[in-house]
C-alpha cells in the first residue's frame, strides 16, 4: 500500500506516468467515469479549504466513487480529544482512501503509519502540499510542454507558503532549473531550502523587487501572504499588500511567461490580469482535478482498460 506525503514519494518516472494518465483523463473522461464505482474517498480536513477538498470530491465523483468526510475539525471528534491515529483507524473501516489536511506538520504522516488505506497529505501546516505540487507540475508540463529548462520566479510568502516548499522540492529533480525568490525580507524562503539548493548546485537568487526580474521569467508563481500562520496581526497587515501583480508589471514580462497561483487569491494579483492570456491560475485549478483523479486511480491500483 502506498501513501502520498511528499511529491518526492514518486520518482520522476512515476510522476511522468501520472501526468500521462491525467492527460488521458482530460481527453477521454468517459473512459474513467465508472473506474471507482463502489469506492469511497474520505476527506478529513482539520483546516479550511475550498479548492483542495472540493477538487478531491470532484475527482472521486467524476470517477464514479463516493465521498464521506468532514471539512472542519470542530465538527469531528478531534474536539473530544481523539488522536489522528485513532481517527484514521476508524476511517480505514469506512473508506478505501483518505485525503487529510491538518494544521500540524507531519499529522498526515502519523495517520499513514496507522492506516489500512492509502492516505494523501492534502496540506500539513506550513510544511508540504504535494497534490498542489502535482497540479502545478501538470499545469506547467501541459502549458509549457516541459518541466526542465525553466526560470521560475516564486513571489510572496515564501516562508509560510507550503505550496512553494513542495514545488521547489519537486522541481529540483528536473534539468536546468533556476529559481528567483521574490519576497520581503521577513518572508524569505526557509534556510533548509536554500541549503538544499546550494548542496545540489541549483542556481537561485533572492530579490525584493518583482519588476526587476520580470523579463527573465518563464513562470511566475504568485502566492498569498499566509495570514493564519502569522504570530501577530500587525506584521500581516504590513506585509499583505507588498506585491500586487497588475497589467503594468505584466507588460515587463515575456510574451510566453505564465502566471500561476495555487489560489485563493487575496490582493496579490489584480483582477485586471485575469484576462491576460498568460494568466493560467484558473486553468491550473482544472488540472488539479485531472491529476487528483490520476492519483486516486494510481494509489488504489485501478487500471482502466
Ligand atoms: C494553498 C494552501 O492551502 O496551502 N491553497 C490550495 O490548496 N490551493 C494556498 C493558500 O492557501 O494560500
Amino acid at each position: 500500500m502506498r501513501h502520498l506525503m511528499s511529491p518526492l514519494d514518486f520518482t520522476t518516472k512515476e510522476l511522468e506516468d501520472l501526468f500521462i494518465l491525467a492527460g488521458d483523463i482530460e481527453h477521454n473522461p468517459a473512459r474513467y467515469a465508472h473506474a471507482c464505482d463502489g469506492r469511497i474517498l474520505a476527506t478529513c480536513f482539520y483546516e479550511p479549504s475550498t479548492r483542495t477538498r472540493l477538487s478531491f470530491e470532484s475527482a472521486m465523483t467524476r470517477l464514479g466513487g463516493r465521498i464521506i468526510g468532514f471539512s472542519d475539525a470542530a465538527s469531528s471528534s478531534a474536539t473530544k480529544g481523539e488522536s489522528v491515529s485513532d481517527t484514521i483507524r476508524v476511517i480505514s473501516c469506512y473508506a478505501d482512501i483518505c485525503a487529510m489536511r491538518h494544521p500540524k506538520e507531519g499529522a498526515p504522516m502519523v495517520a499513514a503509519e496507522k492506516s489500512r488505506i492509502p492516505v494523501i497529505n492534502a496540506g500539513d501546516g506550513g510544511h508540504q502540499h504535494p497534490t498542489q505540487t502535482l497540479t502545478d507540475l501538470l499545469t506547467i508540463r501541459s502549458l509549457k510542454g516541459r518541466l526542465d529548462n525553466l526560470t521560475i520566479g516564486l513571489c510572496g510568502d515564501l516562508k509560510f507558503g507550503r505550496t512553494v516548499h513542495s514545488l521547489i522540492g519537486a522541481l529540483v529533480r528536473y534539468a536546468n532549473i533556476r529559481f528567483i525568490f521574490i519576497s520581503p525580507e521577513e518572508l524569505r524562503v526557509p534556510d533548509y531550502i536554500t541549503d538544499m539548493l546550494r548542496s545540489r548546485n541549483i542556481p537561485y537568487e533572492e530579490v525584493i523587487r518583482l519588476e526587476k526580474v520580470m523579463p527573465q521569467l518563464d513562470l511566475l508563481y504568485m502566492t498569498r501572504v499566509q495570514k493564519e500562520r502569522f504570530f501577530n496581526e500587525e506584521d500581516y497587515v504590513r506585509l499583505k499588500d507588498f506585491y500586487i501583480l497588475d497589467t503594468a508589471k505584466m507588460s515587463l514580462a515575456r510574451e510566453d511567461m505564465l502566471v500561476l497561483h495555487p489560489l485563493p487569491r487575496v490582493n496579490e494579483i489584480s483582477v485586471e490580469v485575469d484576462s491576460d492570456p498568460r494568466a493560467a491560475y484558473f486553468r491550473q485549478a482544472r488540472y488539479g482535478v485531472y491529476v487528483r483523479m490520476a492519483l486516486i486511480l494510481t494509489l488504489l491500483g485501478i487500471q482502466v482498460p
